[in-house]
């Protein structure tokens, strides 16, 4: 089994903070999002991988080889981003021989069986109900859950059940041409050629893709969401922090995950904060956050925010002067 895992996406929903990181490595919970999806893959037993990379893409290829010393890994590079079936399309000589593979999305936190789905016997895709499903890849099955069709964000949905990024193919080879002969004919969807295309085109060649659903799928690609899983994970006995210093004059409101050689003093932190290493924060108040590397933060209150790495904010409180029986709301 190889896990591939394409993240050589711009991003671009996540700007400004991918102009500098790619998405992969903010950190939620304490962890970047690469490091979650690999921790989940080698507890299942999951050892080679291959990793898409673009945009940014060495600065991935840092943490990976500096977090994962021992992993047996392959970097492959997608010189234009042409969509998630050319992503995979650009591994093509990395697997080649797999007798089966496991595509994951760089930016999806998935709550699921991932033991059970390679267990299974057949190519299979982990999907969710959702209420939107024309934002994604959605499928329709059969009574016995094997897919019928795929559609990449259609305009009518004919179901509500999402692809949330993890697809188990045993027919690599048949993939890979069917990818091939997408590109070779132009033939995209939304202006790109999608892996959804090529998985709908080995199944009317005859292949039997099944479904397993998920419990929780955390799609990281917007700041609302990033939070949420933030909050999520950190609600989880694995990823909060309770082994820091006693910061001067602070109180932490648990679960927060905070790094090290941090600087805080005179300040509220949490709950369901991530604070990454190397950052000072004075009198502050900060809740449902995610502070990056080296940031500094005084005299501020934040609430619902991401700063990145290197930044610099402070100063965000008001002088009043304000006479008796008023009543002000800053909210
Ligand atoms: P997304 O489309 O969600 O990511 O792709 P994106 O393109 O980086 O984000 P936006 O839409 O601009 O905000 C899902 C995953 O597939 C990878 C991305 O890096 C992400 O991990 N991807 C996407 C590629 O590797 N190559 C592509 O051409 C497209």
């Amino acid at each position: 089994m190889k896990a591939v895992i394409p993240v050589a996406g711009a991003g671009t929903r996540l700007r400004p903070h991918t102009y500098t990181q790619p998405k992969t490595l903010i950190p939620v919970a304490g962890k970047p999002i690469i490091g979650i999806i690999i921790d989940q893959l080698k507890a299942v037993g999951v050892d080679d991988f291959v990793f898409i990379i673009g945009h940014l893409g060495e600065k991935i290829r840092d943490y990976i080889t500096n977090s994962y010393p021992d992993l047996n890994c392959e970097f492959v590079h997608q010189y234009e981003r042409l969509g998630i079936g050319h992503a995979i399309w650009s591994a093509r000589e990395e697997l080649k021989d797999a007798d089966e593979i496991m595509i994951i999305l760089g930016d999806s936190i998935i709550d699921g069986d991932f033991k059970a789905l390679l267990e299974d016997p057949h190519s299979m895709i982990m999907i969710k109900k959702v209420s939107t499903p024309g934002t994604f890849g959605v499928v329709e099955t059969d009574d016995q859950g094997i897919i019928t069709n795929i559609v990449e964000k259609p305009k009518i949905p004919k179901s509500n059940l999402a692809v949330v990024g993890v697809y188990k193919i045993k027919e690599v080879e048949k993939l890979i041409n069917a990818i091939q002969y997408n590109i070779d004919h132009e033939l995209k969807t939304l202006d790109e050629y999608q892996l959804t295309d090529a998985i709908m085109a080995i199944i009317n060649d005859g292949v039997r893709i099944g479904t397993m659903r998920v419990d929780n799928w955390f799609d990281c690609g917007k700041k609302e969401i990033l939070l949420n899983t933030n909050r999520m994970l950190l609600e989880k006995a694995t990823y909060p922090t309770d082994d820091f210093p006693a910061y001067f004059n602070s109180i932490i409101i648990h679960p927060v995950s905070i790094g090290t050689n941090c600087d805080i003093q005179n300040s509220v932190i949490g709950p369901h904060v991530t604070i990454s290493d190397n950052v000072v924060i004075h009198s502050a108040i900060i809740k449902n956050s995610i502070i990056g590397d080296y940031a500094k933060i005084e005299d501020i209150v934040l609430d619902d925010s991401i700063v990145g790495n290197d930044a610099a904010v402070k100063g965000f409180n008001q002088s009043l002067n304000i006479g008796d029986n008023t009543e002000i709301d800053f909210s």
